[in-house]
């Protein structure tokens, strides 16, 4: 059965923004050093793209995380299922994230990541969709804030198809 996919962010808008972004970060982190943490498996795209175009320098790390719950829905018991493999003690870290939908998962992230003091924690996301959110949990950068809809593409998937779609659609099953 195939799904129909309608545009939503093209490559090139999405590769835009992505710039601005790092420039953003880069200027923010001026002068030190970043250590990026990326939640697989979503956030792996968007994590790259954004890692070649921040200037100062980058360090990266991969964390993966199991929410309970259906494919649409996350369920709020989140468990880690792949640790980090750094210690982030002292290091300036930015949480990467593909989309911020309920919270619930940066929120138990940020605290998570909090209680092994960091120099620093910021949050940076691709997709934000504010209508969904149970936690009051906000990223400090965001490139697109999206309406309630499906959405694929960019490390985003349906079904874990569709998240090597070079462009962001909303999708009809
Ligand atoms: C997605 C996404 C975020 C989380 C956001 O991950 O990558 O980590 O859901 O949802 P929340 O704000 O409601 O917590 P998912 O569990 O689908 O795993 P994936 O990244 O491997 O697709």
């Amino acid at each position: 059965m195939s799904e129909k996919i309608q545009m939503l962010f093209s490559e090139k808008e999405v590769d835009r923004r992505i710039n601005q972004i790092a420039s953003e970060i880069s200027e923010k982190y001026q002068g030190k050093e970043l250590h990026l943490v990326c939640v697989l498996k979503g956030g792996v795209f968007f994590m790259c793209e954004l890692a070649k175009r921040i200037s100062v320098p980058v360090t990266m790390d991969f964390m993966a995380l199991s929410s309970y719950g259906n494919s649409t829905e996350s369920s709020g018991y989140i468990t880690m299922k792949k640790e980090l493999d750094e210690s982030i003690e002292g290091k300036h870290v930015l949480i990467v994230e593909d989309i911020v939908d309920s919270g619930r998962t940066l929120k138990y992230l940020s605290a998570e990541l909090n209680r092994r003091n960091p120099a620093s924690l910021e949050l940076c996301t691709l997709l934000d969709k504010p209508e969904r959110r149970v936690t009051e949990i906000k990223a400090d950068y965001t490139c697109f804030e999206i309406p309630d809809k499906f959405v694929v593409g960019y490390g985003l998937d349906y079904a874990q198809k569709y998240r090597n779609l070079p462009y962001i659609g909303i999708i009809e099953p």
